[in-house]
C-alpha cells in the first residue's frame, strides 16, 4: 500500500494556495501537517482550511513530516532547503533553485547525501497542455518546427512587491524569476541549447532589476528560440503563450487567467487552448488547467515513492540558472541590460 505523505509547507504567500488546493485534491495520498510562516496570519490562513497546524518557525515541525514544500523568497531557498535535507525530508522547492550556482551545487550535494528527492517547481512542463504541445510537434504532423517562441505578459505595476523588488532577494529581474518558466519548457520541447543571449529594460515597475526581458537562443537541432517576458504590460493580455512555426502550420498554446493575475490567480478561472493554423484553424485542446500545480506534485510524489529522479531535479534547475546568470554577465558586459 502507498504511504500517506506527511507534508509541511514553508512560506504561506501568493503561491501557497495553489499547492494547498492541489494537495487537498489528492485525497489520502498526502496530508498537510503544518504550514509555517513568520507572519502568523498567513500561516493560519493557509493551514486552517486544510486542518493543519500553523507555525511561525518551520524548524519546530521538520521532525513530523517526510516531505516539505518550500515557497519562500529566493535568497532563502538555499538555507531553508539545506535545513530540510538535514532533517531527512524530501523537498519540492519553488523555482528558481537558488540565487547562485554555488548555492545550487551545495543543495544538490545535500540532497544526494541525504538520499532524498529534490525537485524544483517548474510546473508548466508537467501540465497536460504542454505535454500535448510537445507531442504535437514531435509527431511531425505539421512538419519540422524551426522557430519556437515563448511569451509571458503580466501587469505588476501598482503592486507592493517587497522582496521581489530587490535584486539581492530576487536574484535578478524578471529574466531570473519568471522567464525560466518559458526556458524550462522551451528546453523540454526543443532540446539542448547551443547559445543564448538576453537583453533587458525597464517598463515602469518599481523594482531594481529589469521588468522586461527578451532572449534569443539557438538549439542544437537548428531551431531558433525567442522568449519575451514582461511584468510591465499596460494590461495583461495572454499570460503564457508558446508558439511554434512548423513547416506546415503555426501551433500556438495560450493560457489566460480570466481575472487579475497578481491578485486573484488562484481564485479565477483560466483557459488554455492549443490551436494549429496551416490555412484553416484547428482547435486541438481547450481546458481549464491554468496554473494548476497538481501534475507537478503528482510527479514529485511518484519520484519519492519510486526513487526515480524528478524531471526538474536540482541538476536541471542548476542548468537553467547557469544559463541565465551567464546571459546576465554577457548583457552587463555589452550594456544590454
Ligand atoms: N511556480 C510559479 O508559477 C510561481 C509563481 C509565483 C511565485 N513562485 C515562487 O514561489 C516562491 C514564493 O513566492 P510568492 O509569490 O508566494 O512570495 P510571497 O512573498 O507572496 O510569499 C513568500 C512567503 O514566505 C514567507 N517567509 C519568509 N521567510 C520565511 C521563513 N524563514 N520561513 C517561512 N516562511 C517565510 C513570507 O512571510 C511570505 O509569506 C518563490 O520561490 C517564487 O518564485 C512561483
Amino acid at each position: 500500500m502507498r504511504e500517506v505523505h506527511r507534508v509541511g509547507l514553508i512560506g504561506c504567500g501568493w503561491m501557497a494556495p495553489f499547492h494547498v488546493a492541489a494537495l487537498q485534491s489528492l485525497g489520502d495520498r498526502a496530508r498537510i501537517v503544518w504550514a509555517a510562516d513568520p507572519v502568523r496570519e498567513r500561516a493560519e490562513a493557509v493551514a486552517l482550511p486544510a486542518g493543519a497546524r500553523s507555525l511561525t518557525d518551520y524548524h519546530k515541525g521538520l521532525g513530523e513530516v517526510d516531505c516539505v514544500f518550500v515557497m519562500v523568497p529566493h535568497h532563502l531557498h538555499h538555507p531553508i532547503t539545506l535545513d530540510c535535507f538535514r532533517a531527512g525530508c524530501h523537498v519540492l522547492l519553488e523555482k528558481p533553485i537558488a540565487t547562485s550556482v554555488e548555492q545550487a551545487d551545495e543543495m544538490i550535494a545535500a540532497a544526494e547525501r541525504a538520499g532524498k528527492a529534490f525537485m524544483v517547481g517548474y510546473q508548466h512542463r508537467y501540465k497536460n497542455c504542454v505535454q500535448q504541445f510537445k507531442k504535437i510537434l514531435d509527431s511531425g504532423r505539421y512538419g519540422k518546427p524551426f522557430l519556437l517562441e515563448g511569451v509571458m505578459d503580466s501587469s505588476m505595476k501598482g503592486y507592493a512587491l517587497g522582496w521581489i523588488a530587490r535584486k539581492e532577494t530576487l536574484g535578478g529581474g524578471v529574466f531570473f524569476s519568471s522567464s525560466p518558466h518559458l526556458l524550462d519548457v522551451m528546453l523540454f520541447v526543443g532540446g539542448e541549447v547551443q547559445s543564448l543571449r538576453m537583453v533587458g529594460t525597464r517598463g515602469g515597475v518599481a523594482m531594481e532589476g529589469e521588468d522586461t526581458a527578451a532572449c534569443v537562443m539557438k538549439f542544437r537541432s537548428g531551431m531558433i528560440g525567442v522568449a519575451r517576458d514582461t511584468w510591465a504590460s499596460p494590461r495583461c493580455r495572454t499570460w503564457y503563450t508558446l508558439h511554434a512555426a512548423c513547416e506546415k502550420a503555426h501551433v500556438t498554446l495560450t493560457t489566460t487567467p480570466l481575472g487579475d493575475l497578481a491578485r486573484d490567480a488562484h481564485r479565477c478561472a483560466w483557459v488554455t487552448r492549443i490551436v494549429a493554423d496551416g490555412g484553416t484553424e484547428e482547435v486541438l485542446l481547450e481546458s481549464g488547467e491554468g496554473l494548476d500545480v497538481l501534475p507537478e506534485i503528482q510527479h514529485f510524489f511518484n519520484c519519492v515513492d519510486s526513487g526515480c529522479r524528478p524531471q526538474t531535479d536540482g541538476h536541471m534547475a542548476r542548468k537553467l540558472i547557469a544559463l541565465i546568470l551567464q546571459a546576465y554577465r554577457d548583457a552587463e558586459a555589452d550594456g544590454a541590460n
